[in-house]
């Protein structure tokens, strides 16, 4: 399975501190936890011992760093998985095979990462990201019922504008879409000139403006919203505003979402960054949990396309290229 060797976020990097965390990637329950070295650690949630929830244990003082203590018989593993000490037998020298699964973990974009099979392979790309002149902020989790490709899909969509955020992102009789250009990245995909009509375009603006935005497809499972900068706009010049989309694949049909801002606003706090964010998110999901089916058709005979959705086929066909089969039904055409 392919999608075991990309790199997934997990979790905030705040969530993890001293307890245990239990999270979900691709069917597998992890357990995530931080170091004496700052490090965090991502194991199966099985102990191999019995087979209890090591996310229940926790962390503790051992052999002058810390380890994971597992909640049945206390077992303790440190950092790289290994057992170091079995309190029914207190002599006993655990050998190198009495130990923890580990997989690879980093943080970045303010979130944990976890890749569970192959070496190397680089995260989702996030420009904005190193510009040190914008605000950072993650939004989220948000917990939906449904394929993470499906997710990606929305985010790429501007026609629904009108609809699921009339009077915040858009109005249904100012819904049209101006033809826009799509082509393919050595990561994913590029989508230029993508055009919205929108009733208050920035915090500066009172009225309703023509906004353009750049959309990137930077991972199977990762995008990234830029505000292209117009002239009249005001805002300090050079700054490209943008908003990532990052997914947990929990399941096949059920994800975590963050979505990491990189903004010019100075002005609204943290709270209230987030709490629209969370609004627009929350309009959002009711109508992706009912989309049907859940996984995304990699068929692009089984739903209706129009030049508007001329990102999402393309999408579906990096999908398909790619060889991405979780939270996707397969095509049947071989082209
Ligand atoms: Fe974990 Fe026994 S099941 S120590
Ligand atoms: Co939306």
């Amino acid at each position: 399975m392919i999608e075991k060797e990309l790199w997934h976020p997990v979790a905030l990097a705040d969530e993890v501190a001293q307890a245990p965390l239990a999270v979900q990637l691709l069917g597998e329950a992890l357990v995530l936890w931080r170091d004496a070295a700052g490090a965090v650690q991502a194991w199966t949630d099985r102990c191999p011992h019995r087979g209890a929830q090591l996310s229940l244990g926790r962390v503790v003082p051992c052999d002058g760093g810390t380890a994971l203590e597992c909640p049945y018989h206390g077992w303790r593993f440190a950092a790289g998985g290994r057992s170091v000490h079995v309190p029914a037998l207190p002599d006993f020298v655990p050998p190198p095979a009495h130990r923890a699964t580990v997989y690879a973990a980093r943080e970045a974009h303010g979130l944990v990462w976890v890749r569970l099979e192959g070496e190397g392979g680089e995260l989702p790309a996030f420009a904005a990201e190193h510009d040190a002149r914008l605000r950072k902020i993650d939004c989220g989790p948000y917990d939906v019922e449904t394929s993470a490709p499906r997710l990606v899909e929305n985010f790429l969509d501007m026609a629904h504008f009108g609809f699921v955020h009339e009077g915040w992102l858009g109005a249904r009789d100012m819904a049209a879409i101006d033809d826009y250009r799509v082509e393919a990245t050595p990561q994913g995909l590029l989508a230029t000139g993508c055009k919205a009509w929108q009733p208050q375009s920035t915090i500066h603006s009172t009225a309703p403006a023509q906004v353009e935005y750049r959309y990137e497809v930077t991972a199977p499972y990762a995008a990234v919203l830029t505000k292209v900068p117009d002239a009249a706009s005001v805002g300090i010049e050079g700054y490209q505003e943008s908003i990532a989309l990052f997914i947990c694949p929990m399941e096949a049909e059920r994800s975590r979402v963050w979505f990491r801002m990189a903004t010019a606003d100075f002005e609204r706090d943290d709270a209230q960054l987030r709490a629209f964010q969370d609004t627009i998110f929350l309009q959002d999901k009711p109508v992706l949990e009912s989309q049907r089916p859940r996984s995304l058709p990699l068929d692009l005979r089984a739903e209706l396309h129009t030049a508007a959705d001329k990102a999402s086929s393309f999408y579906r066909r990096y999908l398909r290229d790619r060889g991405i089969t979780v939270g996707v039904r397969p095509s049947s055409i071989q082209a």
